[in-house]
């Protein structure tokens, strides 16, 4: 069989309205033609429709490369709600959605991008593709109460629900996404579906807040398998202020701010000999992590526009000797797992783009790549991110969940990895409960050539990431990669570092404090107050007299009474 051709210009023309928006910015200023319709339809052709389709179906030509899928919009079937579960949402529902978008998936926020007036006039036109809004009753949204306050007694309560519902059987014991139902999973129009991962509240499509979250627990996500739980309080099974607490449960599985993005990712300095060998390794708590997003590989064909790993948390600790990387991500399976296999079938059927060789579903293992240049680079040069090219190499660590041990290579491209010889990596890797833990190993120096970087310490040395769920049929260009990173090696601080600040501070704020006193004083003694011999706080014997060590005596020195 022969593959289908990829049509080069597909993939632009459909994404080229996205581009626009993000080119352009905000569109020019519309005309109304015949109220809120007409305006609506105008908007939602230009902004909308390469998603959404332009009868509302969810079938515009970009909708292929998407999951979830733009919403059909001729169903009626709306996820974020404040009306009951099945029921129609509100205009403020529909509005509010539109203002924020839905994380975690490809619909963007459009409260900055069009005037309140064409956000309304979608709301009227998106409602016209499903004709029973005009004839049935209003909606009403229920009734909230209010969250209280979290403790541990709540947390626990929260936590006995999410057992006693079977909340794990989609998300997972421990919140990723990880149940034993997730592979057979599909929406109302038999797409796939990917239960939330409870530990990453920002990608949640409602939003992040217990309140948000509150509200997909009461009325569910319609359309989705993500049920509404309005019924249990109804027949009495828990009260309102119970659903409350398992939505601060579910809120307290996800960090309390989203992380930071940081470009510069510290590996603390350890005391000779205690750099850990393994993931599960105590000292690791002490260790701060960094948090790298990932995304899926689109540039180079095959591309990849599902892909299942969506951050790595890194640890780094060296002690001049060796350096040790512990990462953690979030994996649904541990790759192969044959549970898995219907997942894999449906998500390629469905998957755009069809190119290169046709992908069958198989048994893959999950992997996970380090990409460093071969040498610390001067200045702001780098290879290529995505492994390099034939002229500017990168030095790679490459792992897989089905072998032991890790591999060191050499790749030009994508394509071209050439495995270095074996031996200086110390590897350690874990699966539980829908993470991997992995540990990567080497001395900063080997006696390798040219090709294989040798670490120094106190200078930013770029690195990226690489990861690969298997049971998401991933491989090769098909998978999640990040951009360019830096690792710093903190260096030993020699003790005159730490001192030399104590006493410029010390010099420069004793002396000025002193200063002012002897000037209140001078002050206070010219109108005979009593406390004239008195110093002010702080600034009294202790500050110390400036020493030969430091090359600026405060100016006002010689002053001293
Ligand atoms: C880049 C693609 C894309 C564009 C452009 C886009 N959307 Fe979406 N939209 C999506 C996806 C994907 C979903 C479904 C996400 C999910 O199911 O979690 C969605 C869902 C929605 C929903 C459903 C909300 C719910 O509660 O279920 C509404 C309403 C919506 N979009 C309105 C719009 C409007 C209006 C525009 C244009 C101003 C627009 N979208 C542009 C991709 C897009
Ligand atoms: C039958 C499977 C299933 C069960 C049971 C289930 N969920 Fe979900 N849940 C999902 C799916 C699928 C999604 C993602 C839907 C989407 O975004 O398209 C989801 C999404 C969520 C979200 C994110 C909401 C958002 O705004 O994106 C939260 C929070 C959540 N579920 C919590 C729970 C809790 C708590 C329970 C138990 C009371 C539960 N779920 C039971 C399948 C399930």
């Amino acid at each position: 069989m022969v593959a289908p051709r990829p049509r080069p210009g597909r993939l632009l023309s459909a994404l080229l309205p996205i581009l626009l928006l993000t080119l352009v910015g905000l569109p020019s200023a519309l005309h109304a033609q015949d109220g809120d319709l007409a305006l609506g339809k105008e908007v939602y052709d230009r902004w909308c429709a390469a998603c959404h389709g332009w009868d509302g179906a969810g079938d515009g030509p970009a909708a292929g490369y998407m999951l979830p899928r733009p919403r059909d919009f001729t169903r009626g079937l709306y996820q974020i709600r404040t009306t009951p579960g099945g029921e129609i949402p509100t205009d403020q529902d529909i509005l509010h959605v539109i203002n924020k978008g839905m994380p975690g998936t490809t619909m963007p926020g459009w409260e900055s991008q069009l005037p309140r007036r064409q956000r309304e006039a979608l709301v009227a036109y998106l409602k016209s593709f499903y004709p029973p809004f005009e004839t049935l009753p209003a909606p009403q949204s229920v009734e909230f109460g209010r969250p209280g306050r979290v403790s541990d007694e709540r947390l626990a309560e929260g936590r006995l629900f999410y057992d006693s519902i079977e909340c794990w059987q989609c998300h997972g014991g421990a919140g990723r996404g990880d149940g034993p139902s997730v592979p057979e999973l599909e929406d109302d129009w038999g797409f796939p579906a990917r239960p939330a991962d409870l530990t990453k509240n920002w990608m949640f499509s409602g939003g992040a807040t217990v309140e948000d979250i509150y509200r997909a627990l009461l009325t569910g996500l319609d359309g989705s398998p993500m049920p509404a739980n309005s019924d249990l309080i109804d027949a009495g099974f828990m009260t309102q202020d119970q659903l409350w607490s398992l939505a601060h449960y579910v809120r307290s599985l996800s960090p309390e701010r989203t992380p930071r993005i940081r470009e510069v990712i510290r590996a603390e300095r350890a005391d000779p000999g205690e750099v850990p060998s393994s993931v599960g390794d105590e000292r690791w708590e002490e260790v701060e992590p960094f948090y790298v997003p990932l995304v899926g590989q689109i540039i180079i064909s095959p591309r990849w526009f599902d892909p299942a790993v969506s951050g790595v948390w890194i640890q780094a600790m060296h002690d001049g000797e060796d350096l040790a990387l512990r990462l953690s991500w979030n994996d649904r399976s541990r790759s192969p797992d044959p549970a898995w296999m219907a997942w894999q079938e449906r998500v390629l059927e469905v998957m755009e783009p069809r190119e290169g060789d046709p992908v069958e579903p198989g048994e893959r293992p999950d992997r996970f790549a380090v990409q460093f240049p071969p040498t610390i680079p001067t200045g702001m040069d780098r290879p290529y991110f995505l492994m390099g090219d034939a002229r500017n190499p990168v030095y790679l660590w490459q792992w897989r969940s089905d072998q032991a041990g890790a591999e060191r290579a050499t790749a030009r491209g994508m394509r071209e990895i050439a495995p270095l010889d074996e031996g200086v990596l110390v590897t350690d890797s874990h699966w539980e409960a829908g993470e991997w833990q992995l540990l990567l190993r080497r001395p900063l120096l080997t006696e390798d050539g040219a090709g294989v970087l040798q670490f120094e310490e106190g200078v930013s040395i770029p690195v990226a990431f690489f990861a690969w769920d298997g049971d998401n049929s991933e491989e090769g260009t098909r998978g999640s990669i990040s951009s360019w990173f830096f690792i710093h090696l903190e260096q030993e601080v020699p003790a005159t570092t730490f001192v030399a600040p104590l006493v410029a501070f010390l010099l420069t704020g004793g002396m000025g404090l002193l200063v002012v006193a002897r000037a209140q004083r001078r002050e206070r003694e010219a109108e005979g107050d009593p406390r004239a011999d008195r110093p002010l706080p702080g600034a009294g014997s202790g500050s110390p007299e400036p020493t030969g060590t430091h090359p600026h005596p405060h100016p006002h020195s010689e002053d001293e009474v």
